[in-house]
């Protein structure tokens, strides 16, 4: 490895970073991170910090999964690469296919469509919610409906869907025929509605006027996260999603759950539609699917949308959609491994637990600090403070600030991430109660330094 002065001067010399500022990311060095154990990392200068982003959401299991590790070697020596388009399999995400089936049977999705990742299983699943309309005889169920504050990846219909205009304006114009009805984000809405029952009715019913205005007959899919996470950790009220997919199935509109995030445990369930008791008619997953070692994705789904694939007689549902690394023998051999472990560590019932620990211990910081303006969570392992700088007006803080408080937060040993004015956490879901209080802790005094 080049030592610690090469790697810090080069950085940013060569690469962009993904959701940076080429000048910001010269000026402003990021962590160098060198190694990884457990929910540690350890950066080029010789720190170790608990992790508290547990990668990017991704890495569910820790740093050093070896039954993981084995499988991607092993897969590597025996088959490293084949493809499977029209003509050839492997028998890696074959076997993957059965544990997939297994492992979403409760929520109703039986069949898996392999990605490299979540914003190729966001692009395949909207794609295939118009080929399902096409096939069954409804061409003109194109447009698609999501929430503002949804994150669905970056590529040109994900980023269309998105409900966030950082990943959206200077990359417009989009995908026409994409609307967007307000999420239920009781800190901030236009309903001026603080209760979560009352403002997830009044989104349902921002929802079923959009539909009326455009024509539930030109309208394909609605796509949500049951959970917003990179939006700033929302998690709406327990009626909205399940009302949801009560209007999507009163108007023929399919619902894709969104759950890059939410998938494998996050939740305190096994999947954050099952966290609501919804079925949706597909999900999109990947990041934990290989405890993001390998870049992999599946979108699941259901008998319905199989049936008219499946049962199609005029070639319409003829799949034009894939990527080389659809089924990539390593990534799949990866997941098999990951999903085994998952379960065995049964880490959704961890995550529910210190999920809990950790809303509750952030609510403590809430009372102690006015710069906490609002705490989201309780959901399994994902939460957030959303942080102003008068709590009266709710002004969100400044960029320094939260700048500093990552850094001090940091300094006192835990990465976090900053997106906005929102702190995020999302760590490894094999997190211990002892390591859960260690966040908290670094939390405080990140906090009482900028405070
Ligand atoms: C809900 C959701 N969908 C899609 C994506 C995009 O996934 P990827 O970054 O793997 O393309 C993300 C990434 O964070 C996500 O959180």
């Amino acid at each position: 490895m080049k030592d610690s002065n090469f790697l810090k001067e080069h950085n940013a010399r060569q690469i962009w970073h993904p959701m940076a500022h080429p000048a910001d990311s010269i000026a402003n060095p990021p962590d160098i991170i060198v190694g990884g154990e457990g929910v540690h990392i350890t950066d080029v200068d010789g720190n170790t910090v608990l992790d508290a982003v547990g990668g990017l959401w991704n890495v569910n299991l820790g740093f050093s999964c070896q039954p993981v590790k084995d499988a991607i070697t092993a897969q590597l020596d025996r088959l490293p690469y084949y493809s499977i388009f029209r003509g050839t399999s492997n028998d890696a995400v074959i076997e993957l296919g059965e544990v997939l089936h297994d492992f979403f049977a409760e929520d109703g999705l039986t069949r898996a469509f392999y990605t490299s990742g979540g914003s190729d299983s966001v692009e395949i699943a909207l794609r295939l919610a118009r080929q399902y309309h096409k096939t069954r005889g409804e061409a003109g169920r194109v447009k698609y409906l999501s929430l503002k504050k949804g994150y669905h990846g970056t590529h040109t219909l994900g980023a269309s869907v998105n409900g966030n205009s950082n990943f959206r304006t200077q990359y417009e114009p989009l995908m026409p025929g994409c609307f967007h009805i307000p999420a239920p984000y009781t800190y901030r809405n236009p309903f001026n509605e603080t209760d979560p029952e009352k403002l997830a009715q009044l989104c349902l019913a921002a929802l079923e006027d959009e539909i009326a205005f455009q024509g539930a007959e030109t309208i394909a899919a609605f796509i949500m996260e049951p959970i917003l996470g990179a939006g700033g950790v929302i998690p709406p009220h327990e009626s909205f999603m399940p009302g949801v997919r009560e209007i999507c199935d009163r108007h023929g509109i399919l619902l894709v759950a969104d759950e890059v995030i939410t998938a494998f445990g996050r939740s305190g369930d096994w999947s954050g539609s099952r966290h609501w008791g919804v079925k949706p008619d597909m999900m999109t997953t990947a990041k934990a699917i290989t405890n993001g070692y390998f870049p992999f994705g599946a979108v699941m789904i259901s008998d319905k949308v199989a049936e008219v694939f499946e049962n199609d007689t005029t070639g319409k549902a003829s799949i034009g959609s894939g990527y080389t690394y659809s089924g990539h023998p390593v990534g799949a051999a990866a997941a098999l491994a990951c999903i085994a472990e998952t379960k065995r560590l049964n880490v959704k019932d961890n995550a529910a637990a210190r999920g809990t620990q950790i809303f509750d211990g952030l609510n403590r910081l809430k009372e102690k600090y006015d710069i906490v303006g609002d705490v989201r969570g309780g959901h399994g392992l994902m939460a957030a403070m959303e942080l102003v700088s008068d709590p009266e007006t709710k002004k969100p803080i400044d960029k320094k600030t939260i700048a500093a408080l990552h850094r001090a937060t940091y300094e006192a040993g835990v990465m976090v991430r900053v997106s906005g004015p929102n702190v995020i956490l999302s760590p490894s879901l094999i997190l211990s109660e002892a390591e859960a209080n260690t966040i908290l802790d670094a939390l405080d005094s990140g906090l009482g330094s900028v405070a």
